[in-house]
């Protein structure tokens, strides 16, 4: 076997373990074997480009690989430990720039150092050149702002330019017309242009939509690098690449409109950045009366319940609630009570938010569902727990065409015979809008900080008669 079919026959391995891993990672009960088949492939993936590398290397060469390598790795490593799970989009942004920076790079390397080339195939080779050094460029300033956006170093608002929607089409004609003219005749000053011009494009892309649709745009950047990658591999002849670029690009494409669909939000419109977006002002004002309840009455009221459904949002994340609703559950499900979980497609602050939370709990996989699942049998449950939970339980979705979030479907949680609400104030949620379901008949509100009241009723649970 020589050597080239030996490289061959790894890349293919390790693409299918690849795909094998997505498959696992769509469900709970596969992920961790998911999660483990794509270490296994990435780490077949690595060690046949180094050793490939180091092959045709000069000492220099491999002096910079292994620099480059531990570098990275040590900074990954480092970061992936003390990230907080709410700080993951952005952490996952500035990695999407890093994809994107290295597609412009290898774009630029594929036009100054073309290699051997057979003259029928200088054509494709420029082709290649050019959409992976624009793809890459919007996937890296894109993937910038994102961060910025979601680490609060810059706002979230929209910036709307006028005409901001010509602006971005007159981007993509002036990129095509570049492209023929640079397949034509391949000139500095025209991959330059490109350049420019995409990075431009990235910028006013991300920068012209709101914080709401953020998630959104992070999927849709994730996707984004995974056709700049596939870019490059062409550009660098690497099979691999171009699979596990493809796999990237179209899985991430696929969780974009995932997620559009479940806060809806038209695709299109997210990803011409922030077309038709809709203002977090408007929808009609909310007024009334909220009552308050205490832990131990909340405590009485789960005791005498036969089902209950916990929905957890945001809050539960920023408190880590989690552990005490794991064992809130545990000891509910004991004394015979009924408890399901409700998780909102966009619950909290990326996507599979809740579930990996609750998984980190421990709570079982089978009591845990999703939005579609749970939400024809909140009319028959006797009480909802919605622990830092807002828009994602928002009436107003459903009831007030005119509201900012019209039209999202939500939990339906007012529903059920009565809902209690962990919350600290009356705040709004993600999305700045109002909540009418804070001052509904059957919802009492349980305030303060999520974790130390659910810890309240777990311990006010031991006395609690069940009024069963
Ligand atoms: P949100 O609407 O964000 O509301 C969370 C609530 O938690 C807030 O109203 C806050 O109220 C409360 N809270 C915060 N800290 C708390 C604590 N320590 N203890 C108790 N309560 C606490 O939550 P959601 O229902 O999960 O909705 C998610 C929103 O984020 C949606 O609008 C969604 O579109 C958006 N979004 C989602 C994603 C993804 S992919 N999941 C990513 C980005 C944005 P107080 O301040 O009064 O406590």
């Amino acid at each position: 076997m020589t050597a080239s079919s030996l490289t061959l026959a790894a890349y293919l391995i390790a693409a299918l373990l690849f795909v094998v891993s997505l498959a696992g990672l769509s469900r709970h009960e596969t992920a961790r074997a998911g999660v483990g088949f794509g270490i296994a492939g990435m780490a077949i993936a690595l060690v046949t480009v180094v050793v490939t590398a180091v092959a045709g290397a000069s000492a220099l060469g491999v002096v910079l690989l292994v620099v480059a390598v531990v570098v990275g790795g040590a900074i990954g490593l480092w970061r992936a430990r003390v990230v907080e799970m709410t700080g993951m989009p952005e952490l996952i942004a500035l990695m999407h720039s890093f994809v994107g920076l290295a597609a412009v790079l290898v774009g630029w390397n594929g036009y100054l150092e073309p290699g051997a080339l057979d003259p029928s195939l200088e054509g494709i080779h420029h082709g290649e050149v050019v959409v992976g050094v624009f793809i890459g460029a919007v996937t890296f300033t894109g993937s910038i702002i994102a961060y910025l956006k979601l680490s609060a170093k810059i706002k979230s608002a929209p910036l709307t330019l006028p005409g901001k929607n010509v602006l971005n089409l007159g981007a993509l004609v002036a990129f095509v017309v570049l492209t023929v003219f640079f397949v034509l005749s391949p000139s500095l000053w025209l991959l330059v242009a490109v350049t420019v011009l995409a990075l431009l494009l990235g910028l006013h892309l991300v920068a012209s939509i709101g914080g709401g649709d953020m998630p959104v745009v992070v999927s849709m950047l994730n996707s984004y690098s995974g056709w700049a990658a596939a870019a490059s591999g062409f550009l660098l002849s690497n099979d691999l690449l171009i699979i596990t670029g493809a796999l990237v690009g179209s899985s991430g494409a696929y969780l974009s409109y995932v997620m559009c669909k479940a806060m809806n939000r038209s695709f299109i419109s997210v990803i011409a950045g922030g077309f038709g977006a809709p203002s977090a002002s408007g929808g009609a004002e909310v007024t009334g009366e909220h009552r308050e309840i205490d832990a131990a009455s909340v405590a009485e009221a789960l005791a005498g319940a036969s089902s209950v459904v916990i929905t957890p949002g945001y809050g539960m994340a920023v408190a880590q609630a989690q552990y005490p609703v794991a064992e809130l559950t545990r000891k509910l499900r004991e004394s015979g009570v009924e408890v399901r979980f409700g998780v909102h497609p966009v619950a909290g602050r990326l996507p599979g938010h809740m579930n990996v939370l609750l998984a980190e709990a421990q709570v079982p996989y089978d009591i845990v569902l999703e939005m579609d699942e749970i939400n024809d049998d909140l009319a028959s449950t006797d009480v909802v727990l919605v622990i830092g939970a807002n828009d994602t339980v928002n009436p107003a979705a459903s009831e007030d065409p005119t509201s900012p979030i019209a039209g999202m479907p939500v939990l339906r949680v007012w529903e059920a015979g009565q809902v209690i609400v962990f919350k600290r104030s009356m705040a709004a949620g993600y999305a700045g809008v109002q909540n009418p379901l804070f001052f509904r008949e059957n919802t009492s509100m349980l305030f303060g900080d999520a974790k130390d009241r659910v810890e309240d009723i777990v311990a006010a649970l031991k006395t609690a008669a069940p009024a069963r």
